[in-house]
């Protein structure tokens, strides 16, 4: 069973009034929010709606916003994309070890990409490996830096339906193993509700539903009883036909 809200009292990220606008149109307008250590949430929103700018700005990557933000261990991010974004002239262990140093790094990613079902494909090549597969090489980089904190930006949205569910899958037994605070963005309702023990859905800057998803794992898209939360999230989400 997932550890509730108030069970978990060290904040991984704290958000006061954290506002982005681009050339003067507001964005994020006012955010609020609080990731406990250790919680799987999910972030819901139309295209544009600002989900990206929202992680960029608590990944660190984004120094225009104003508001306060805090990290609690902010050397502890890690940022997986829909793309891998492996570099295509390095080898895939190469590729989980970049950046990171100390005489057992090697190890470690080994060990990453045996988590990730890549061992044997240490010294391919990137271009030698399908999508789910890249992917499973970018979570295997992202766990090599033991994140406390896991940003994901609609990692999966570039594979195919079935991959996508070995890759959720792979995604909650990683997080079940090493417990990181993990956002994840996607426009996805199904695979928010069948991951996350909360959902957020971004609408016109702010947190428009702030949802707890009290269902044990693992979880199927077939469980009658997510058909409620999937009806509330897509009801924020403005979308009034019945896909129960
Ligand atoms: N660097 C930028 N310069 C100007 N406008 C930007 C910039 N980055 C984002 N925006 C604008 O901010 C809004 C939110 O963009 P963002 O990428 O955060 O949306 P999103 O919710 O991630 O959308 P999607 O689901 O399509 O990925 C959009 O209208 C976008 O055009
Ligand atoms: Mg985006």
């Amino acid at each position: 069973m997932a550890p509730n809200t108030e069970q978990l009292t060290r904040p991984a990220v704290r958000l006061r009034s954290l506002t982005r606008s681009f050339a003067g149109r507001t964005v994020l307008d006012g955010i609020d929010l609080d990731l406990p250590a250790g919680q799987f949430t999910a972030l819901l929103g139309h295209s544009g709606s600002g989900k990206s700018t929202l992680l960029r700005a608590i990944a660190g990557l984004d120094h225009d916003v104003t508001g306060s933000g805090r990290l609690t261990a902010p050397g502890r991010v890690s940022v997986v994309f829909q793309d891998s974004r492996l570099l295509p002239w390095r080898r895939v262990l190469d590729n989980v070890l970049l950046g990171t140093d100390g005489k057992d790094a090697a190890a470690k990613g080994r060990s990453a990409l045996a988590e990730v079902g890549l061992a044997g494909r240490e010294r391919a090549w990137p271009n030698e490996l399908s999508g789910g597969e890249a992917q499973r090489a970018a979570l295997a980089r992202s766990l090599v830096r033991e994140p406390e904190l896991l940003l994901a930006d609609e990692p999966f949205g570039a594979l195919d339906a079935l991959t996508r569910i070995k890759m959720h899958n792979l995604l909650r037994e990683l997080w079940e193993r090493h417990r990181p605070s993990v956002l994840l963005v996607t426009h996805d309702v199904d695979e928010a509700i069948v991951l996350a023990d909360r959902v957020l859905v971004l609408d016109q800057g702010r947190i428009g539903l702030d949802l707890t998803i009290d269902r044990p794992h693992p979880r199927s898209y077939r469980d009658p009883l997510l058909g409620e939360y999937r009806e509330r999230l897509l009801a924020a989400l403005g979308v009034t036909e019945d896909h129960a």
